[in-house]
């Protein structure tokens, strides 16, 4: 069911590339979209990761064309977004979510490691913005990246994801003045602790969850509906004059210095 909050048919003729849009907050951006009338291209590295949402964007009369592409290997990625535009005949918005991330001390990660998380979230950014940029710039389309906000300060065990998504920041900042001139915006979405993901739980000890959660100004984690909001208010004709903002939505979380890690 589309959230009444939006109309219906708030996205109603544009189609949504949206990377890691299996599973998650990007499952739910995905769905999301659908739910308010966009065309679906999703992937992620394995295709059976993305089957159940295929099936459920299906199952309420969506379409939904699922490719599985490694947003490290270029010419995957470009294979992808080109196999969509031929199934939909162009592509307006694209989201960058898949991501990698584990906990790990700094002093206990590898170099290997560093970068398989730099690779994926920050150069498989890149890769995704930059072959997505000529069916972009035909339809004055726009790109939206997910990051987060553990480098505003600092998050002990996350070295790896907090480079990797400060980068993902420049290149929101960055594209949507290079970019902004072919038509293109550019925003991001920096989510807080959100409670309903696989990552949350994987990472997460209860214990811990209580104590911030008795920290987070509002009251409470996130939820996928929250960035699935945010998703829509900013990929939406709401927002045509915003441009190179990554919106924190996170209730006020990081501005209290609560770490997760
Ligand atoms: N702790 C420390 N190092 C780790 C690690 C962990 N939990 N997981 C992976 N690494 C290191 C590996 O040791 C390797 O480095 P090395 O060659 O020096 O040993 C390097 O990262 C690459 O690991 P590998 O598993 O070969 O990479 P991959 O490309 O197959 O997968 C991830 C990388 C990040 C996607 C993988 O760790 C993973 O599946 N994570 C969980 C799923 C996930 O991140 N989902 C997104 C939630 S936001």
């Amino acid at each position: 069911m589309s959230n009444p909050i939006f109309a219906d048919n708030i996205l109603e003729g544009k189609v949504a590339f949206v990377t890691g849009g299996g599973t998650g907050i990007t499952g739910g951006v995905a769905k999301a979209f659908a739910e308010h009338g966009a065309k679906l291209a999703i992937t992620s590295r394995k295709i059976e990761n993305l089957e159940s949402m295929k099936a459920m964007i299906e199952s309420f009369g969506g379409e939904c064309f699922a490719v599985a592409a490694d947003v490290r290997d270029y010419d995957g990625i470009e294979n992808a977004i080109k196999q969509a535009a031929d199934k939909f005949g162009k592509i307006d918005i694209v989201v960058n979510g898949a991501a990698g991330n584990f906990l790990c001390a700094a002093d206990q990660l590898s170099s290997n490691g560093f970068g398989t998380v730099v690779d994926i979230d920050t150069k498989g950014t890149f890769n995704v913005c930059r072959a997505a940029f000529e069916e972009l710039k035909k339809s004055q389309g726009q790109i939206l990246n997910i990051s987060a906000t553990l480098h505003y300060l600092a998050t002990p065990m996350q070295i790896h994801v907090s480079a990797a998504k400060a980068g993902v920041d420049a290149i929101t900042r960055n594209l949507s003045v290079e970019w902004g001139r072919h038509g293109i915006r550019v925003n991001g979405i920096a989510p807080g602790p959100i409670e309903d993901t696989e990552g949350m739980k994987r990472l997460l000890p209860e214990p811990l969850k209580e104590k911030i959660t008795k920290k987070i100004p509002v009251g409470r984690f996130g939820r996928i509906k929250d960035i699935e909001n945010a998703a829509l208010f900013l990929t939406s004709d709401a927002a045509s004059y915003i441009n190179g903002v990554t919106l924190v939505v996170d209730g006020g979380q990081w501005l209290l210095g609560t770490s997760l890690g």
